[in-house]
């Protein structure tokens, strides 16, 4: 009795597939419950879609077919029979959730809104990917992203990427369902967006000192605009990040009234200067605060995202101790040092964004000193702040987590590989339910002080997008690392007949 009970649970979960299961699809879904039978593409499948969805339909129909060997018809009306048929349905509330049952004879998707149809397909091209192109297997899948942040920041600063570059990386991301570009728009060696109100920033602070040899640039508002739209077509929010009060030397090379000393640093690359400049924004005269609201203000009507980055790390403040303008302003408001300082500007900046209907987010070094109102939102970078990022969270804060220990994607794959990120979880095991919610997400930074060319961004960036994507978007219970392993690894030869250049990761042996 004993034995026929086991093989009857040992049938129906061969049967059913009930388990957690990648499925060859990264981020692993939520569910997967595999059936019977095959789908095949035939060169008569077509897209059967509302003109909702027209977008996303014509994106998956033209990255289909270097696998299918055509690139399927998108059409309003037709039989669902032998074909993909997308729904939408009001009863899916997250709008990146979706439902996907791929049978013998057909596929349909189903999501409340065109961000899951988005993600669906992008599960069925996965497919095609981990299947080789062969038929692919009848399962039902319904899946909901972990987190509803999942991002990689780009430094377009020390080094500036041409904007087609950071179209293939949008493009790349967005087929792993991450969803956020962050863009470090600025440092101290160079200021790569366009403002109109002061002209010098471009001017001046998007290029090196000639001597150095080495190429600046900046993106003019169009090209920006065209970004943005660019992105928002994949479900990817272009989060822009201006740097303050560090970080800024191509700023004050540009406006050194902007600074306590009222001298002009220079623009270093980044191993020709120290690598934090001691220069920064003074956080005493009026004129400086002016400046960043009318940046923002451009910010904001330029990149739809709710959110607007404002730096906030690996600020000095030598500068600030020596500066009238900035110790009167500290006694006029009762702040006691230097640290309160800065939050006292920071919060002042979160609430010029509030009236603009932005939410600020920081670098975790914005919480420090104490001031802040509790909306602003923290990036966790300082792996070794853990405790107090845990504590804000406690507080009402929300994280997005970015720690060097596991989300730095210029560091070698010594300190940090696909395994590592794979298997990373930002909320504390001993976190109490009301405030796990504060996590709100994960992301990967790339710094781009070290690795410059194309070939090399790639490879610190690949094949450890997967294990991101896993990080932001599966829970931990639904990981399973040798079924992600084996997508990961037939992605990376993908990717790699693609000639991005993939990094021979040992953890993916
Ligand atoms: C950082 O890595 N300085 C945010
Ligand atoms: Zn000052």
């Amino acid at each position: 009795m004993k034995i026929s009970l086991t093989i009857f649970l040992l049938l129906f979960l061969i049967c059913s597939n009930s388990f957690p299961q990648s499925g060859g699809i990264i981020p692993t879904p939520e569910q997967v419950i595999s059936g019977n039978g095959e789908f095949t593409f035939s060169k008569s499948v077509k897209i059967i879609a509302p003109a909702t969805f027209s977008n996303s339909a014509k994106l998956f129909a033209g990255s289909v077919a270097d696998l299918t060997g055509f690139s399927p018809v998108v059409t309003e009306k037709g039989n669902p029979s032998g074909n993909i048929t997308l729904l939408a349905d009001r009863n899916i509330n997250n709008p990146e959730s979706y439902e996907l049952k791929i049978s013998s004879s057909a596929i349909e998707i189903r999501a409340g809104s065109e961000a899951g149809i988005f993600y669906g397909l992008q599960s069925v091209r996965q497919l095609l990917i981990t299947s080789g192109s062969h038929p692919i297997r009848s399962q039902v899948i319904k899946d909901t992203p972990c987190f509803r942040w999942r991002g990689v920041m780009l430094d377009v600063s020390r080094t500036f990427l041409p904007i087609n570059l950071v179209k293939k990386y949008i493009d790349l991301f967005a087929k792993y369902k991450l969803n956020v570009l962050h863009l470090h728009l600025t440092d101290d060696q160079g200021w790569r967006i366009e403002i109109k109100h002061y002209p010098l920033l471009t001017e001046v602070g998007s290029k090196f000192d000639p001597k150095f040899n080495t190429m600046g640039g900046y993106y003019s508002q169009d090209e920006i605009r065209d970004l943005v739209s660019f992105a928002s077509q994949r479900f990817i929010t272009i989060v822009p990040e201006i740097e303050l009060p560090g970080h800024v030397c191509a700023a004050l090379t540009a406006y050194p009234s902007l600074s306590c000393s009222g001298i002009s640093p220079g623009i270093h690359t980044f191993f020709e200067g120290p690598s934090v400049h001691r220069e920064i924004f003074c956080a005493g005269k009026p004129e400086v605060y002016e400046f960043v609201f009318n940046v923002l203000d451009e910010l904001a009507g330029l990149f739809p995202s709710e959110y607007i980055h404002i730096g906030g790390d690996e600020a000095p403040k030598d500068e600030w101790k020596k500066c009238s303008s900035c110790q009167n302003t500290m006694k006029e408001n009762g702040l006691h040092n230097e640290e309160e300082l800065q939050s006292y500007f920071v919060k002042k900046i979160g609430e010029h964004l509030r009236s603009k209907h932005k939410i600020l987010i920081g670098w975790d070094e914005i919480y420090d000193g104490g001031k802040l109102k509790g909306d602003e939102i923290l990036m966790f970078w300082r792996g070794w702040k853990a405790d107090s990022v845990a504590q804000a969270a406690r507080k009402g804060f929300r994280i997005i987590a970015t720690p060097t220990t596991h989300c730095y994607f210029d560091y070698n794959y010594d300190n940090i590989d696909t395994r590592k990120i794979f298997s990373y979880y930002p909320v504390p095991r001993n976190e109490i339910p009301e405030t796990a919610g504060n996590y709100i997400g994960v992301q990967a930074n790339f710094w781009s002080h070290i690795d410059r060319s194309e070939f090399n961004i790639d490879k610190q960036l690949f094949p450890r997008i997967f294990g991101l994507a896993e990080a932001a978007w599966t829970t931990p219970a639904n990981r399973n690392w040798e079924e992600f392993r084996s997508a990961a690894n037939l992605n990376s030869e993908y990717l790699k007949s693609k000639h991005v250049n993939v990094y021979p990761d040992k953890s993916l042996h």
